[in-house]
C-alpha cells in the first residue's frame, strides 16, 4: 500500500482536482483506491458524487471521536472508496490543539484500513494541524503548482515543514511537483515551468496537467473527469499521471 498526500498551502492550485482524478485514474487501472478528504470544504467528497452533508460518518468523527476509520469508508459512484469531510471538520485544529499526540490522530486511525493499493489524502490550503496529520500519516507528498509568478513563494515553507516532520515520519518525502492549470501559450507559465525544472529536477512529474474546462465542469456533476468526458485533455493528462505514478511505485518497491 502506498499513501500519497496532495498538499500545497496555496489555495486553488488544483489539489482537489488532482486528488479526485488521480484516484479515479488509478482505480481505472484496477488499483484499489481510498480517498481521504481532509478539508472541511469537502470538495473531494462531493467531487466523487457523495452528498457530503448526508454522510453519517466523516473523517471528523474519526479524528474527534475516535470512530474506527473503516466505519467511515463509503464506496463512491466514482468507483473507489472515500472517507468524506464536511464542515464538521472545521475548527478541529483548535479543539485538538494542546492535546498530546494530536498530530498522530490520522496516522493511528489508518493502522488497519485494509488492503488498498493507494490511499490519496486531499489536504486543505493550509499548514494547519490537519495537514500536519496528513504529513505524519503519508509516505509521499504530491505538490500541485500553478506556473505563475508567485509559484515558488510558499514552497519554501512547505519544504521546511516536510523536512521538520521527517523526525516524526522518516518515510516522508516529496513524491513529485505537479504542474497544474497549465497554459502552454502563456510565456510566463513556460518560464516558471523551466525554473521549476531547474530547481526541482527529477522531482518534477513529467506529466503536466493543462488548463481544461472539462476538469472544472466535472465536479458540478459529482464526477471525475474520466466519467464526465473521458476523451478530454484533462482526462488524458490524469490518466498519464496515474501511469507515471504506477511506474514510480514499481521502481520504489524494487
Ligand atoms: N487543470 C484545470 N483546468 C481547469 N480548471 C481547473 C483545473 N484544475 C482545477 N481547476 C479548477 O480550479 C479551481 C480550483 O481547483 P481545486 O479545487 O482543485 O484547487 P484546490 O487546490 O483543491 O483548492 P483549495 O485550496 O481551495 O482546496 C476549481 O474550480 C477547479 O475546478
Ligand atoms: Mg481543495
Amino acid at each position: 500500500m502506498e499513501i500519497l498526500a496532495i498538499a500545497n498551502q496555496k489555495g486553488g492550485v488544483g489539489k482537489t482536482t488532482t486528488a479526485v482524478n488521480l484516484a479515479a485514474s488509478l482505480a481505472g487501472r484496477r488499483k484499489k483506491v481510498l480517498l481521504i478528504d481532509l478539508d472541511p470544504q469537502g470538495n473531494a467528497t462531493s467531487g466523487t458524487g457523495l452528498e457530503k452533508r448526508a454522510l453519517e460518518l466523516t473523517i471528523a468523527d474519526v479524528l474527534l471521536d475516535g470512530i474506527d476509520l473503516k466505519d467511515a469508508i463509503y464506496p463512491s459512484p466514482a468507483g473507489f472508496d472515500v472517507v468524506g469531510a464536511n464542515r464538521d471538520l472545521s475548527g478541529i485544529d483548535i479543539t485538538l490543539m494542546g492535546k498530546s499526540d494530536s498530530h498522530l490522530l490520522l496516522s493511528n486511525a489508518m493502522q488497519n484500513i485494509g488492503d488498498y493499493d493507494y490511499v490519496i489524502i486531499d489536504c486543505a490550503p493550509s499548514l494547519n494541524l490537519l495537514t500536519i496529520n496528513a504529513m505524519v500519516a503519508t509516505q509521499g507528498v504530491i505538490i500541485p503548482m500553478q506556473c505563475e509568478y508567485y509559484a515558488l513563494e510558499g514552497l519554501a515553507d512547505l519544504s521546511q515543514t516536510i523536512d521538520r516532520l521527517k523526525e516524526l515520519n522518516p518515510e516522508l518525502h516529496i513524491r513529485g511537483v505537479l504542474r497544474t492549470l497549465f497554459d502552454s501559450r502563456n510565456t510566463l507559465a513556460n518560464d516558471v515551468s523551466a525554473e521549476l525544472e531547474s530547481h526541482f529536477g527529477d522531482l518534477m512529474f513529467k506529466t503536466i496537467i493543462p488548463r481544461n474546462v472539462r476538469l472544472a465542469e466535472a465536479p458540478a456533476h459529482g464526477m471525475p473527469v474520466l466519467d464526465y468526458e473521458k476523451s478530454s485533455k484533462g482526462a488524458q493528462a490524469y490518466r498519464k499521471l496515474a501511469t507515471e505514478i504506477i511506474k514510480q511505485s514499481r521502481q520504489l518497491s524494487q
